[in-house]
């Protein structure tokens, strides 16, 4: 592929997401301490148009995004799937060579994967997977980005997903393999992550270990991660069936006390305080999570420069 579309963190070449992580790094030392609206004083975005695209709804991607396109010089149009003519018969390939023809970048959050893969497909400028059911990569590389402010490189660490192998749980599985650290997912078997997450970490050299027992899965661990129970794409209707599944799984006090003594707490947000995480972690000692949501911020900056060439 020879677009320069950011549709999943492993297949983004390693050296290509270290400089993404290691450029929003140096971004945000920059401009510490400006407004938020105060541009960078480097504009490499000027001239761009940006098309931000909602199936689904967002707080953090679809704030992030703008602000970060225009501290960079560049203007952005947020719209929502209804407002264009997505799945009202136009195909999806004939809307991406009509929106490639108007911006230069297009971000897009849907529901199936195959959506956005065939918009990429077809589209003549780059595209940014901004979470599908299947992924969420912009997510975990501000995760690996606040990872390292903290503590460090996340070469050879252990981080431990509790809860549901669900989109954001793939994309940690990707990463693993690909900045090389070790996953332990720990959940319920009916909520294992696909096989094929597993599979690829594992070829690219990581240990990849699946316990059930989550007070043994998190011995050790660097980082501590979970979820939502029930995703923007899951039914509503099984939100009871989650929650008697995924209670042995809530990240609290006694858990997290398993972990290493100065393991970090993340979390993706949007949170249901005292169902996967109490209160008492995610405000704790070892939370890192709004600095993980401003993160967002930093990260996409740098993965939209590498999309643009720029
Ligand atoms: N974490 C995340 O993607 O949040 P939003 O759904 O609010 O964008
Ligand atoms: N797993 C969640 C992540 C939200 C950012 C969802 O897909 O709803």
């Amino acid at each position: 592929m020879d677009m320069p579309h950011f549709l999943d963190i492993n297949r983004t070449d390693p050296k290509a997401l270290r400089g993404m992580i290691d450029q929003a790094g140096q971004m945000k030392s920059a401009r510490a301490g400006r407004p938020r609206g105060m541009a960078d004083d480097e504009q490499p975005l000027a001239g761009h148009m940006v098309a931000l695209i909602f199936e689904k709804p967002s707080t953090r991607t679809r704030v992030s995004f703008d602000v970060g396109v225009r501290q960079m010089g560049g203007q952005t149009m947020v719209l929502s799937g209804h407002d264009l003519q997505l799945g009202h018969g136009e195909t999806i390939a004939d809307t991406a060579r009509v929106l490639s023809r108007y911006v230069d970048l297009l971000m897009l959050r849907t529901f199936n994967e195959g959506v956005l893969l065939e918009l990429a497909e077809h589209a003549t400028v780059p595209v940014i997977n901004g979470l599908t059911n299947r992924t969420h990569p912009c997510q975990i590389m501000a995760d690996i980005l606040t990872y390292e402010e903290y503590r460090g490189p996340i070469v050879g660490k252990k981080v431990v997903w509790a809860g549901d192998g669900n989109n954001v749980c793939a994309s940690f599985l990707h990463a693993a393999g690909q900045f090389g650290f070790d996953f332990t997912f720990t959940g319920p078997e009916p909520l294992d992550p696909e096989r094929v997450f597993i599979e690829q970490a594992r070829e690219k050299g990581v240990t990849v270990e699946v316990v059930r027992d989550p007070f043994r899965a998190v011995e050790g661990a660097d980082l501590v991660v979970t979820d939502t129970w029930v995703s923007m794409h899951d039914s509503q209707s099984m939100k009871e069936r989650r929650h008697n599944q995924l209670r042995g799984y809530q990240v609290g006090t006694a858990l997290m006390s398993r972990a290493r003594p100065d393991a970090l707490f993340m979390h993706c947000l949007p949170a249901h305080r005292e169902d996967e995480a109490t209160s008492a972690v995610m405000d704790g000692p070892h939370s890192v999570i709004f600095d993980e949501a401003e993160n967002r911020l930093h990260a996409q900056k740098a993965i939209l420069r590498w999309c643009l060439g720029v």
